[in-house]
Formats: structure tokens, C-alpha cells, sequence
């Protein structure tokens, strides 16, 4: 299939609507644009399950509060395209804001549970327009297969409880987060780095790794785990500020107490203006 950029609704819906009724398969890899690796990690892995994939490149205003970095989110059009073709990828779909949310728009998608702690906590309304966007991205594209990274853990936890409650046939996966040479995972908003933040940044990844190493050694309970994340953190990164440090229950983001089966370690840290996350399955 040849490379094929959509830039409105109608013509994604159109061309979606043929490729399936050729009896082909597409899958979706939703994104924000100012692609690196991690985001091409998905879009190859989304071309080993389905004969066509569909990028979406779609700054979603929606899930940005008021002060934060909707207008200066880092962009590459051309750059991510060139990207997306080299990896494989057929089809781009890059609508316009006033497109996805004309004047008179007034329906929300709203996961409850799961988004109350964490980057909910943090964030109000931010998975609501998470949610809300990708509903209508799978509506409008009809995947067969959806892919998101572990990177944004609960983002995938979240999408994936809609995509069950909303009964969408859609098969579901999350795929390992990709991270530089140093640990420090890979996102598009690591550009807003200075070089001295950069090198605090590795930080996030120091701590996640004493943390499994403690769990390995046999520390069970997490108190010290996450004294010893803080400690690792403040040397690491002196001019860090720690949003939080949680230790949940991979399915139910649960907080536990104890090291269990099953557990994701997740933390937000802030540099200077930049907000950084990642986490790790114990
Ligand atoms: P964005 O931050 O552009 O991320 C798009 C997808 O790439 C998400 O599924 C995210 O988890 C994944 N991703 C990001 N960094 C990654 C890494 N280092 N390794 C592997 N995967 C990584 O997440 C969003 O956009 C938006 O919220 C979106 C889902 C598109 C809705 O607007």
C-alpha cells in the first residue's frame, strides 16, 4: 500500500471503510507527534499483527490543563513522517483540532476508578481527554489492534479498561518502554531538557533500579524501598522535585504495602519546568 497521509475525518473513515472491506486488518498506534524510538518501537510491532498500520499524529488539547504545555508541546511534521515511512507504517492520520472538537462538542469519555490516583491525582481531567480522544480515534480509524506503551502505564491501564467496557473488538497491547543508553526512558518531552537537566534525568531509572535490586535481595517491605528512591533521587538529581513515588498493583493500580506479584513501581519527577515519569513491573 502506498504511503498515505489523511487529514480529515471523513477521508480516514473512507479510507479505513475500503482497507476492511478488502479483508484486511489495521492497527492503530495513537500519538502526540515528535516521534523517537519508543513511538516506532509500537509502529513496528503494530506491523508484525495487522496489514496495515494507522499512526495518528494528533496534539490532543483536550488533556492539557490550562497551564500546562499544550501551546509549546515540541512538533515535527515532516520529521515524523519521514520516521513513520522508514519504519514501515502506511497510513498517517493528522486531523486539526477544530476538526476533532468543532464548537458545539460536548461529549466525554470518563474512566472512574483508575484514573483517581497517580498522574489522575496530579493531573485532573487529564485522562478524560485521554480517554475522550481515543475513542473517537478508534471510531474513526476501526482498528482490529491497538498499541500503547508501558512508558505511560496508566494511560495503558486506563485505555484498556475502556476499550473493554466500551466493547470495542479491539485486541489490545502494551509494549515495553524504550529508554536511552543511560536508562532514561524515551518521550518527546525529554527535548525540553538542559544539558545539566538531562543528566539528572537519569535519576527516575537509577531509583527504579534500586528498587528491584532491593526486591531481589528479599526486601518485602516497600517503606525502605521507597526511602532508598528518595535517597538515590535527591543525590542523583539535587535540583529534582519528587511529584510521587507509588507502588501499586499492576491490574488494579492499587496501592500495596508490601513487595507483591505483579507490581509496578511508578514515579513523577519534576526538573525545572519538565515533568518527568516512567515505572517499572517488579
Ligand atoms: P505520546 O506521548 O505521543 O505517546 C504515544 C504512545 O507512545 C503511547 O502509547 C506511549 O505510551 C508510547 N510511548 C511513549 N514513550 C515511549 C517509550 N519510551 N517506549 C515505548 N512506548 C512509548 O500518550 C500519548 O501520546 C497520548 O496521551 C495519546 C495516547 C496519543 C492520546 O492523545
Amino acid at each position: 500500500m502506498n504511503f498515505t497521509i489523511t487529514r480529515t475525518i471523513k477521508a480516514q473513515q473512507k479510507l479505513s471503510r475500503s482497507i476492511i472491506a478488502k479483508g484486511k486488518t489495521i492497527a492503530i498506534v495513537p500519538t502526540m507527534g515528535y516521534l523517537h524510538e519508543g513511538h516506532l518501537s509500537l509502529i513496528k510491532q503494530g506491523l508484525e499483527l495487522a496489514d496495515v498500520v494507522v499512526t495518528t499524529i494528533f496534539v490532543n488539547p483536550a488533556q492539557f490543563a490550562p497551564n500546562e504545555d499544550y501551546a509549546r508541546y515540541p512538533r515535527d511534521t515532516r520529521g515524523d513522517l519521514k520516521k513513520i515511512r522508514a519504519a514501515g507504517g502506511q497510513i498517517v492520520f493528522m486531523p486539526k483540532a477544530a476538526d476533532m472538537y468543532p464548537d458545539d462538542f460536548q461529549t466525554y469519555v470518563n474512566v472512574e476508578k483508575l484514573t483517581e490516583t497517580l498522574e489522575g491525582g496530579v493531573r485532573p481531567g487529564h485522562f478524560k481527554g485521554v480517554a475522550t480522544v481515543v475513542a473517537k480515534l478508534f471510531n474513526i480509524v476501526q482498528p482490529d489492534f491497538a498499541l500503547f506503551g508501558m512508558k505511560d502505564y496508566q494511560q495503558a491501564m486506563v485505555l484498556r479498561r475502556m476499550t473493554t467496557d466500551l466493547d470495542w473488538p479491539i485486541k489490545y497491547l502494551i509494549c515495553p518502554t524504550v529508554r536511552e543508553k543511560d536508562g532514561l526512558a524515551m518521550s518527546s518531552r525529554n527535548s525540553y531538557l538542559s544539558p545539566a537537566q538531562r543528566r539528572e534525568a537519569v535519576a527516575l531509572y537509577k531509583a527504579l533500579m534500586a528498587a528491584k535490586k532491593m526486591a531481589q535481595n528479599g526486601q518485602i517491605e516497600v517503606a525502605p524501598i521507597m526511602f532508598e528512591m528518595r535517597r538515590v533521587i535527591s543525590q542523583t538529581a539535587p535540583s529534582g522535585k519528587i511529584d510521587y513515588i507509588a507502588f501499586t498493583e499492576m491490574e488494579t493500580l492499587k496501592p500495596v504495602t508490601q513487595v507483591v506479584r505483579n507490581m509496578v513501581i511508578s514515579l513523577a519527577v519534576r526538573l525545572g519546568p519538565v515533568r518527568l515519569i516512567d515505572n517499572l513491573k517488579i
